[in-house]
């Protein structure tokens, strides 16, 4: 008997590595996707809501809601990365302007409503940018924690250090404020890191096996990756870049790909030096209570075996 699909809500800001984050999610009939809300990060918000939609439609999936939610951190300023997704966000391939529409709800109010609405412990959210829609949905209804199954976020970084400071992680440090609620609201948390993601890099010969597939969708994801990756190769010196937002997908899917631990993380808020560090207690040197799962490595062949079976299954 099979299981019945998962509720999944993604948050994210797309972004090269969000928009196939998408498309792995939007294929996989082990979940039903409920909506997608979009949060400033990457790029603006105005761009990462229609980019969102430029997935969906890529997709073919256009019965998929789409939400636009904060176009700012809850306190800072907003810190976007042109220079690794470029203006648009979604640098690489050409892809039309989007016809469906933008669904005309405040994401954050869809979220609450929807979180409301819904059986407790049932809905499960990837959030793959900033957390400043989450944690605004928590801090307006905190009854919606029961209703969430799990939250499975990609962000943060702890042996690996940040790729945004030396401490922080792009995703935690443009909205530290907004991690912190989330890391502190007691929602049963699994957070895939940049020592995760960096620990399984694109290989030539994946990106040669997906650019056979005669596909919009293999053409348009191998021109998206080939713009997004080059930012890391050049900074890291690596043959591939990291595919981040995708790994909560996979997570979801195959977590025996990934070595995880049970751990306390804390966000910092105070420091600007360390701000948006994820302060993660791998040795439990505290005896804090744990409130995260944290993921440190992940099977590399297993989790790009699952991405391209996903990407292509889709016909067009
Ligand atoms: O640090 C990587 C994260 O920041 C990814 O989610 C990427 O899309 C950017 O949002
Ligand atoms: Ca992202």
């Amino acid at each position: 008997m099979t299981d019945a699909p998962r509720p999944l809500i993604i948050d994210t800001d797309p972004g090269q590595d969000d928009a196939v984050a998408l498309l792995v999610a939007l294929a996989s009939p082990e979940f039903e996707v409920l909506g997608i809300t979009t949060v400033a990060g990457n790029v603006p918000l105005a761009r990462t809501q229609v980019n969102a939609r430029k997935v969906c439609e890529l997709a073919g999936r256009t019965d998929v809601p789409v939400f636009a939610g904060c176009s700012r951190p809850m306190v800072r300023a907003l810190r976007t990365a042109e220079e690794v997704h470029g203006v648009t966000g979604l640098d690489g391939p050409d892809l039309p302007e989007p016809t469906m529409a933008l669904e005309p709800r405040h994401a954050v109010d869809w979220l609450v409503d929807t979180l409301m609405a819904a059986a407790d412990a049932s809905v499960t959210i990837c959030p793959v940018g900033p957390l400043t829609n989450i944690a605004m949905a928590l801090v307006k209804q905190p009854a919606i924690a029961a209703k969430i199954r799990e939250v499975v976020l990609m962000g943060g970084g702890f042996f690996e250090g940040g790729n945004t400071t030396p401490a922080a992680e792009f995703n935690i440090y443009v909205d530290p404020h907004a991690a912190h609620v989330v890391f502190s609201s007691g929602v049963p948390l699994t957070m895939i890191p940049l020592d995760a993601t960096h620990s399984a890099l694109m290989s030539r010969a994946w990106m040669a096996d997906l650019g056979a597939v005669d596909t919009q969708v293999a053409r348009a994801t191998v021109a998206m990756l080939e713009f997004y990756e080059r930012f890391d190769m050049e900074r890291y010196g690596t043959e591939g870049g990291p595919l981040h937002d995708p790994c909560t997908i996979v997570y979801l899917l195959r977590p025996d790909l990934f070595e995880t631990r049970f751990c306390h993380v804390a966000v910092e808020i105070a420091s600007e030096l360390t701000m948006g560090m994820t302060v993660v207690d791998w040795w439990d040197a505290t005896g804090n209570e744990p409130n995260c799962t944290v993921a440190r490595r992940i099977d590399a062949d297993g989790l790009y075996d699952v991405i391209g079976t996903c990407l292509k299954r889709y016909p067009l």
